[in-house]
Parts: C-alpha cells; sequence; structure tokens
C-alpha cells in the first residue's frame, strides 16, 4: 500500500510503497478515505516533541481518518466490512497518512449516516479538543451555559470547532480572530469577534467565564479579562502555562492545561451535534496523499482558517 513516511526527526516525508497491515485481537483495518492534518503531526516529526511524545521510527504521520472497515480482529467483530467509520489513532504513532490504517476500537466511531469522509476526517483531534477544554478543563456544561465564553483563535482547526460547540451548549461566545475571518467566525455563531491586531483590542470587554486558548503563550495577560472566578485552558500548555498552574492552589481564577484524551464517546458527542446541524468543519485546503509535504507547509503557516484535509483514495 501506498504511505507517507519520515524516517528520521527532521527527515524527509517520501511516498512509500509498504505491506497492508493485518489486524490483531482488537484492531480494526480501515481503507482510507480521507485525512487531516494537525500541527502535532509536524511538531513530532519534527523532533522536538521527542522527550513527551516520542514516535517510533519510521513514522507514518497523521491521527485523524475516516473510512471503511476491510477487515476486522476477532475481538472487533462489531465493527463488520463496509462500516463507515472515523477516529484520533490512538497511541503516539499515528499512521493514517497511508491508504490502509490499523484502529484500536476504543476511539473508532462510526459515521453517522449523513456525515460525509471530509467532516468525518476533520472532526476528531481538534473537535475532541476543543470538546474537552471547554466542558472537561473549564466546567462549560454542554446545555443550558450562560457563560461568556472567549475562544482564542477561533478560526483554527480548534477554535473554529470550538466557537460552535460553545454556542451550541447556549453560551455566549466573543472570538479573537484577525479581522479576515471576522466574518466567517461570526457565520460559525460567535457573538462577538475581536481583531487581535487592532490597538488595545480586550479594553473594556466584560468579563469572561472562560477563555480557551488555542493559540498559546503567557496566560498572563488572559487572566485580568477573567471573571474572579474564570478558568483559563490552553491547548498549547508550555511552560507558562505548567508556572501559571502552580498557583491554582492559592488563586480563584484557575489555569489549566487541555491534553487530548480520545475516545469513541466523546466523538459520538461531536458526530451528534454534527447531525444536528450545530456543528459544521470549515475546509481550509485539500492535498493528495503524495503532497502531504505541501499540506505541512500550510499548517506550519499557522494561518488555516478550519481544517487542511489529505485525499488518500
Ligand atoms: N494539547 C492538545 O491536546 C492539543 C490538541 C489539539 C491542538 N493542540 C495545539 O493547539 C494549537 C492550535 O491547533 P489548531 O489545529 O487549531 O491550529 P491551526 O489550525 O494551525 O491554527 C491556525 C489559526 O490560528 C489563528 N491564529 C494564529 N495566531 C493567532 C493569534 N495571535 N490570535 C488569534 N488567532 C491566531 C490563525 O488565524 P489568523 O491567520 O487570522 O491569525 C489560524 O486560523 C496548536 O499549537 C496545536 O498543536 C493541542
Amino acid at each position: 500500500m501506498r504511505a507517507m513516511q519520515y524516517k528520521s526527526y527532521a527527515g524527509a516525508l517520501d511516498l512509500v510503497d509498504v505491506p497492508k497491515p493485518t489486524p490483531s485481537a482488537n484492531q480494526v483495518l480501515v481503507q482510507v478515505h480521507v485525512a487531516s492534518v494537525n500541527p502535532v503531526d509536524w511538531k513530532q516529526a519534527s523532533g522536538k516533541l521527542r522527550l513527551v511524545m516520542p514516535v517510533k521510527l519510521p513514522c507514518v504521520p497523521g491521527y485523524d481518518l475516516a473510512g471503511v472497515v476491510v477487515a476486522a480482529g476477532p475481538g472487533a467483530q462489531h465493527f463488520t466490512p463496509g462500516m463507515r467509520v472515523h477516529t484520533r489513532l490512538g497511541g503516539l504513532n499515528g499512521g493514517a497518512s497511508a491508504e490502509f490504517a490499523l484502529c484500536g476500537t476504543d476511539t473508532l466511531t462510526p459515521m453517522p449516516e449523513s456525515m460525509d469522509y471530509e467532516t468525518a476526517a476533520g472532526l476528531p483531534l481538534a473537535g475532541m479538543t476543543a470538546l474537552q477544554g471547554l466542558r472537561d478543563q473549564c466546567g462549560m456544561p454542554m446545555l443550558g451555559a450562560t457563560e461568556r465564553v472567549l475562544i482564542v483563535g477561533g478560526s483554527g482547526g480548534v477554535g473554529h470547532l470550538a466557537v460552535q460547540i460553545a454556542r451550541s451548549a447556549g453560551a455566549h461566545v466573543t472570538a479573537v480572530c484577525s479581522a479576515g475571518n471576522a466574518q466567517l467566525v461570526s457565520d460559525l455563531g460567535a457573538q462577538q469577534t475581536v481583531d487581535y491586531r487592532a490597538p488595545s483590542p480586550y479594553a473594556g470587554l466584560p468579563p469572561f467565564d472562560i477563555v480557551l486558548d488555542c493559540v498559546g503563550g503567557d496566560p498572563g495577560p488572559w487572566l485580568p479579562l477573567l471573571t474572579p472566578n474564570g478558568r483559563y485552558a490552553s491547548t498549547v500548555p508550555g511552560p507558562l502555562v505548567m508556572a501559571r498552574m502552580l498557583l491554582n492552589a492559592v488563586t480563584a481564577r484557575k489555569v489549566r492545561p487541555v491534553l487530548l484524551k480520545s475516545n469513541a464517546a466523546d466523538l459520538a458527542v461531536l458526530d451528534g451535534l454534527a447531525q444536528a446541524g450545530k456543528l459544521r468543519v470549515v475546509v481550509d485546503s485539500r492535498f493528495t496523499l503524495d503532497k502531504l509535504a505541501d499540506a505541512w507547509v500550510r499548517s506550519r503557516s499557522g494561518r488555516a482558517v478550519g481544517k487542511i484535509l489529505v485525499s488518500v483514495l
């Protein structure tokens, strides 16, 4: 089968021919139709995450995929050939940038009938991160939310889904994005947008109960925007976030990391929102499998609006 692979950290991304894998007891072999790119793919390949997220080399990168079941191990027979499925692959080694991928049953979810492969591939990693950041780290209820929520990076892969999830829960949503993306982010449900490049963009804003930061950096400047018991969570929990977390014991405002825990139940929550017409995946760009390196260049630019997709079939 065809796959994209790198043999060393910071090495070339090559199209290779490798044997089609065979599922073990609790695995399912999926023919990949569409995969999606996430920044973690190229961050891992660069070697910069090797201490916290090492890969086994050579590595076929990519975590998100949507496709069709072709075979299942003896413990995974509830996934039958022909089933349309999607997942954020478990483990640390990806595997989605190939014609076929081995999937664990813990994160594999049947696609809703009405869902297309592009939506199904764009949703898992970014959607679960947004969901877990808002609900688990910031305590936003999924129904009847009254919180004022600020999404920093409201146009990105995680942010554009976070805007919609918070809005569907009932929260009041303000999104931080550039002026060029303000209309799109408003169309996704944000009641207010803030252009981060404007002079003093945050002056005079009423306080927020929740800040979900999908851009990263120092949490410090965001904390004065919170209500006294407000919560700040970052999807890029670097040293400054970790340092601020040390103060959680003595401050009412809490700083939390978002560290995605893939699971089929949360993907099913996202599928439900999508089926109800409350969540859609905005497509930034599409690439073929052999052009994965170009897709990574686009992702690395930090300018993607929504999700970058890779069509494999
Ligand atoms: N911890 C976890 O489990 C986890 C899970 C998922 C993602 N992440 C991390 O979370 C981050 C976001 O992921 P992603 O997939 O959403 O990335 P992404 O799609 O590449 O984000 C790109 C978006 O960020 C916006 N942006 C850039 N700088 C901004 C700023 N200063 N203020 C507001 N918006 C800004 C860009 O809009 P403009 O062009 O308009 O600036 C663009 O739309 C990445 O670092 C990723 O690695 C972590």
